[in-house]
């Protein structure tokens, strides 16, 4: 057995630790492969910011490093010298008694404690200029400011749209993506029907908790028009981790046009609208479905030359081979299988208020919260496997699985058709 000290002791040590850190490394490589490693890049990142609610929590998190960083270096390095300097060199200094000891010299003591001041009242001051900027929309733009309530439900987000009626229906209202005018602060005032949720959309603004009985406030701005990634961050049941949602900023103009489209009830198909002649159906390979796969394209991937806002805008448009005849089996369908019970489509037959709004999920680029590509492989997996997808769904606990209704592939094809038309 090798002493501590011992040269063959110390060569196995160090192997292991280049084993050690080559492992981490390697690790660490391909876990990030996902993303932009060295600019610390990714759809979820807060290091690279998009809006002044973020940057500003950023500057806070970079002051704390820095000031963080010196104290690590300067109790490390003297530690490093106590160590070097005071080390037993020889059997002597082994057995000789310890030096005299003292309480410590008053002036290193009381030094030590202004420093730490400092160092304290310097990390204040950013930080609560910080808390008090991203408390509230700042007074001289509050007049501007789009208003917008969010609502958490196990495990989706509701946005409503105070500032945009709809007559004879109310407010205008969407699930799970977010669409806000850029350049513009948005005030959105947080809700939860059920358990505590967290509000978080990494590039543009930090976390804040939906709570029961309580309403709640946060405000950001996307400098630029941009596609950007939300999470819920407040651990609420089975699917918190796939409790998504993704937030869209359009130009002005964009944004109203927006509005003005999505404020339209759903899209009707008739064989009058649609070309028979190119009509085709949903292309889906049912035998692939499985537990926990990764629901997007190659042109979702952080390296895809495409912008996701450009697949966002590609998803407004209805698809040109639509097929009337399939889709209006599929209004049926959605009617029978008991769909309408707990979505709306408004100016169709759905009316429930437990789900998702559906009346415009066709022009959506995600399904189920963000979790999913809004494509036709991507809807029939959901709507066949709710479970396999997204564990402990109301769809799967509450809906129409546990009524025993199921969907077959051919079903599935029509809902997916009838779904995707809902532009
Ligand atoms: Cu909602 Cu976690």
């Amino acid at each position: 057995m090798p002493t501590p000290s011992s040269p063959k002791f110390l060569r196995k040590t160090a192997a292991a630790a280049r084993a050690s850190f080559a492992i981490a490394g390697t690790l660490l490589l391909a876990g990030c492969s996902q993303i932009n490693f060295w600019q610390m890049d990714g759809h979820q990142t807060s290091m690279v910011t998009a809006g002044p609610v973020a940057e500003s929590q950023l500057q806070v998190f970079y002051t704390t490093v820095w000031v963080t960083a010196i104290i690590f270096v300067v109790v490390a390095s003297v530690l490093a010298y106590a160590t070097i300097k005071f080390k037993a060199r020889d059997q002597d200094d082994e057995n000789a008694p310890p030096p005299p000891q003292s309480h410590g010299n008053p002036l290193i003591e009381l030094s030590l404690i202004g420093v730490s001041v400092l160092a304290l009242v310097f990390i204040a001051f950013p930080t609560l200029r910080a808390i008090w900027f991203t408390y509230d929309v700042p007074e001289e733009e509050r007049e501007n400011a789009y208003v917008i309530d969010a609502t958490g439900y196990q495990w989706w987000f509701k946005f409503d749209y105070p500032q945009e009626q709809i007559d004879g229906v109310g407010t205008l209202s969407v699930a799970n993506e977010m669409v806000i005018p850029a350049g513009r602060p948005v005030r959105i005032n947080l809700r939860t029907v059920d358990v505590i949720h967290s509000f978080w959309v990494p590039k543009l603004a930090g976390k804040v908790d939906m709570t029961p009985n309580r309403g709640n406030h946060m405000w950001l701005q996307a400098d630029e028009p941009g596609y950007f990634w939300g999470q819920c961050a407040e651990y609420c049941g089975d699917s918190h981790a796939v409790m998504r949602f993704r937030v869209i900023a359009l130009s002005e103009e964009d944004f109203a046009d927006w509005v003005a489209r999505t404020k339209q009830p759903a899209r009707t198909v008739t064989a009058a609208t649609a070309d028979p002649a190119r009509a085709e159906k949903p292309r889906v390979q049912f035998a692939s479905f499985k537990r926990n796969e990764y629901g997007f394209s190659d042109k979702w991937d952080p390296r895809s030359k495409v912008s996701p806002l450009d697949n966002w805008r590609q998803q407004q448009f209805p698809v040109a081979n639509e097929d009337a005849a399939l889709i209006a089996q599929g209004r049926k369908l959605f009617q029978t299988k008991t769909c309408i019970a707990c979505h709306t489509v408004r100016g169709h037959e759905g009316m429930g208020i437990t789900g998702p709004e559906l009346t415009h999920v066709g022009s959506q680029t995600t399904i189920a919260a963000g979790l999913l590509e809004n494509t036709a492989e991507q809807l029939a997996r959901w709507i066949m496997h709710p479970e396999l997808v997204k564990p402990g769904n109301k769809m799967y606990t509450t809906g129409y699985i546990p009524s025993e209704i199921t969907v077959n592939q051919e079903e599935a094809l029509a809902l997916v058709a009838y779904l995707q038309s809902l532009k």
